[in-house]
């Protein structure tokens, strides 16, 4: 127990920095927001991990927390890289670091977020491209207003149709007839909603239940669109079916038209107008360009899986459909000319901003409503779900537009190229924060991909792709792993992974594998599958581990078998877990219906050691429950005591790190095993009962004394009885 996180680690007050880093992370910590990745953790807690695991116990952490460290005799091991947040935080504190992820995507984001660049080799570059492109991509944008002035279309409103298998009128698929809102509606209740009879563009409120129609006359409720949740109505004949059963009819992917534009004048007036000659003009032409090169694309099937399914369903077979023909034209222009950038580094930061923007122009992607950022992503949802009321927005971007190249180029290149230079801080301080600069190293280390270069330079970090099962890593090698693991559920990375990797890869050609998918990612809905993978990973981490370095990772779970799969890779790979602290977490995980009430908002940090020698009291016959308890009672109440949140869902994570750490201090695995099988199952039903009997109370914030207290209480005389 010789490090500051073995021993006494400042979780509340970190908690505090992290919760203000969630608010803005992209304008925090840009470095790892250059692309998408899914569930990226806080800087700011990895970089307390790595200090607290650098740090002995006798150093005053927070004064190192904010000043410039330099720990160039450690060796930081990322397994799990994801968006490189471990990888980055151990750069800045001047550690070497390594860094591996089975998903290319994550990889090749890792490398361009990492790579060194000249601000002024960046700036021509985009310059070129935005000579190259903006011109031609925005003239597929360019309008005329109704009075006849010229401007640029930010977004065209697009509804899906559907032929009626009954009198094969064309349907449109419109859930409501109100297709702008504010997103803060007590705030503007001003909405528009188009016409059914004439397609008029009509102003209206956000909860209007009758709208006349400017243009014809015609009287209709705005909340009634042809389609309800899976019914859908054909508006010409009344005939109702499910889409689903219609979709199994069709072989292609539903159509869509274009009903309405919201248009930047150029004195910056935004206006929403239905579309005119002149659009349907530029829509023939569009159309025509589209055909000439749609048989260019290649063509890489949609494999099945839990997050690809629903969009098979709908006859998204191949990725390059999940585009309209204006999209498709204005992406073959672009990588056209990302494809012939010459330097290499230059081209795959490009195409990471690229591949970026792809997630804000697709036809999955929805309108979020004024006042806020327009453009809802696809990944809004853990599934691909199509979407029957798609935005197409403006691909290169203009002053107003969200999600667009030019757009993202500012905040996302920009921004991470800035924080690169002169990584910064922030220090809390109440309401208020500040960013502390100047005490880190840049985050311009040369990236390698080979371990000899590493090993004989000091300069380099190193990313590699592939299983972590499985490394060119020497035994003893590394000092430290800190990473942060799938969780046990159905998010396959992978299966989201490959809409962005059908374009990367044509830019950078990294494989000439179609897929990201593998067998050996850490991710299956079988538990022992998931396990024995996971085991795997940490095996591996354990034999490059030398053995006085500790092994951290942070998790939390809401089920049984997100715990004893943890528990199980843990000892399976040879490590006992010595210390764990509840942190704040950035996301919640989706939970049993009966907790859906009480989110997660905590991660706890689990820390291993592998070598006995630094593992205390293995010689228990059984864990002490109540101490396990009261040590979860004691952290619970020092986050508190900080001013964070802790629900029923969090005291659980909270309380079941403590039982890690508690049987891990016994010496029989099958005892251990056998006593997690039994209090798991306990303490799951026992929290279950507890809320039918109290409920809704357990069910919120649990964030005042009594109701943490009783709970615990209670929690510590159950556990007692058990034990006993
Ligand atoms: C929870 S994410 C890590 C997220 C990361 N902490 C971040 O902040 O971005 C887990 C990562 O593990 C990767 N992964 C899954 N199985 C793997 C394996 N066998 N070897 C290496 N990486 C794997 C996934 O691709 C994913 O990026
Ligand atoms: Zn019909
Ligand atoms: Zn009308």
């Amino acid at each position: 127990m010789n490090r500051i996180i073995e021993s006494d680690f400042p979780f509340p007050k970190l908690s505090l920095i992290a919760e203000r880093e969630s608010w803005r992370k992209e304008v925090y910590r840009p470095i790892y927001y250059l692309h998408k990745w899914w569930a990226k953790r806080l800087g700011s807690v990895f970089r307390g991990i790595l200090l607290g695991a650098c740090l002995e116990k006798s150093e005053d952490f927070w004064q190192h927390y904010y000043s410039k460290n330099t720990f160039n005799d450690k060796i930081v091991f990322d397994p799990f890289m994801g968006s490189g947040v471990t990888v980055g935080e151990a750069i800045k504190i001047g550690c070497r670091a390594i860094g591996r992820d089975i998903n290319p995507v994550a990889y090749l984001s890792c490398r361009a977020s990492f790579s060194k660049y000249s601000t002024n080799d960046v700036l021509s570059t985009f310059r070129k491209l935005e000579k190259e492109n903006a011109p031609k991509l925005l003239s597929y944008f360019a309008t005329k207003t109704r009075r006849g002035i010229n401007a640029t279309v930010l977004y065209y409103f697009l509804v899906k149709t559907i032929s009626c298998p009954k009198c094969g009128g064309e349907i449109d698929l419109f859930t409501t007839r109100i297709f702008s809102r504010n997103a803060v509606p007590r705030k503007d209740p001003s909405a528009r909603s188009v016409c059914p009879e004439c397609g008029e563009v009509n102003f209206t409120t956000f909860d209007a239940k009758a709208v006349n129609c400017q243009e014809c006359g015609f009287s209709y409720d705005p909340r009634k669109g042809n389609i309800k949740g899976p019914d859908v109505k054909c508006n010409h004949c009344q005939y109702g079916f499910r889409l689903v059963d219609r979709m199994a009819q069709l072989e292609a992917p539903l159509g869509f038209r274009r009903y309405a534009k919201l248009v930047l004048t150029h004195d910056g007036r935004k206006l929403y107008e239905s579309l005119n000659d002149a659009d349907r003009e530029l829509e023939r032409r569009v159309a025509t360009e589209f055909a000439e090169i749609e048989s260019s694309f290649i063509r890489v099937a949609v494999a099945p899986g839990y997050n690809t399914n629903q969009m098979l369903k709908h006859n998204y077979r191949y990725w390059h459909q999940l585009f309209s023909d204006r999209q498709l034209v204005c992406i073959r222009q672009i990588v056209d000319t990302l494809r012939v950038i010459d330097n290499e580094d230059l081209r795959l930061l490009f195409a990471c901003l690229f591949s970026g923007t792809l997630e804000f122009n697709n036809l999955f992607t929805s309108f979020k409503g004024e006042g806020t950022g327009a453009v809802r992503h696809m990944f809004a949802h853990h599934i691909l779900k199509p979407e029957m009321m798609p935005l197409e927005a403006n691909i290169w971007g203009t002053s107003k537009s969200s999600g667009a190249f030019s757009c993202l180029f500012h905040s996302r290149v920009e921004r991470a190229l800035s924080y690169k230079s002169d990584p910064f801080e922030l220090r809390v301080n109440g309401s208020k924060s500040n960013k502390v600069h100047g005490i880190n190293m840049s985050l311009s280390p040369r990236v390698t991909d080979d371990f000899g270069l590493f090993n004989s330079n000091t300069e380099t970090v190193y990313l590699s792709t592939g299983d972590s099962s499985c490394t060119d890593l020497p035994d003893n090698s590394v000092d430290l792993v800190i990473t942060d693991p799938p969780f046990f559920d159905n998010v396959h990375y992978s299966e989201l992974a490959d809409f962005f990797y059908y374009w990367l890869n044509q830019i950078v050609e990294i494989s000439s594998k179609s897929t990201t998918r593998s067998s050996a990612e850490v991710q299956d809905t079988n538990s022992e599958l998931f396990t024995a993978k996971l085991t795997s990973v940490f095996a591996e981490s354990r034999r490059v581990l030398r053995p006085d370095g500790l092994f951290i990772f942070t998790y939390h779970h809401s089920r049984h078998e997100g715990w004893t799969a943890v528990h199980r890779a843990i000892r399976h790979a040879g490590f006992a877990c010595v210390q764990s602290y509840p942190i704040k977490a950035e996301m919640s995980v989706s939970m049993p219906l009966q907790q859906a009430k009480s989110p997660i908002h905590l991660d706890l940090i689990v820390v291993c050691r592998k070598d006995s020698k630094y593992i205390k009291q293995m010689n228990k016959e059984c864990p002490n429950v109540m101490s396990a308890v009261s040590a979860a009672k004691r952290q619970v109440s020092a986050l508190k005591g900080a001013g964070i949140k802790v629900s029923l869902g969090d005291a659980k994570v909270t309380l079941m790190g403590r039982l890690l750490c508690e049987i891990h201090t016994i010496r029989q695995l099958d005892l251990e095993e056998k006593f997690l099988d039994e209090i798991e199952n306990d303490i799951d039903s026992y929290v279950g009962q507890l809320a039918v009997t109290r409920g809704e109370v357990l069910y919120e914030e649990v964030d005042t004394q009594p109701i943490q207290l009783t709970l615990f209480e209670e929690m510590a005389e159950y556990l007692a009885n058990k034990a006993n």
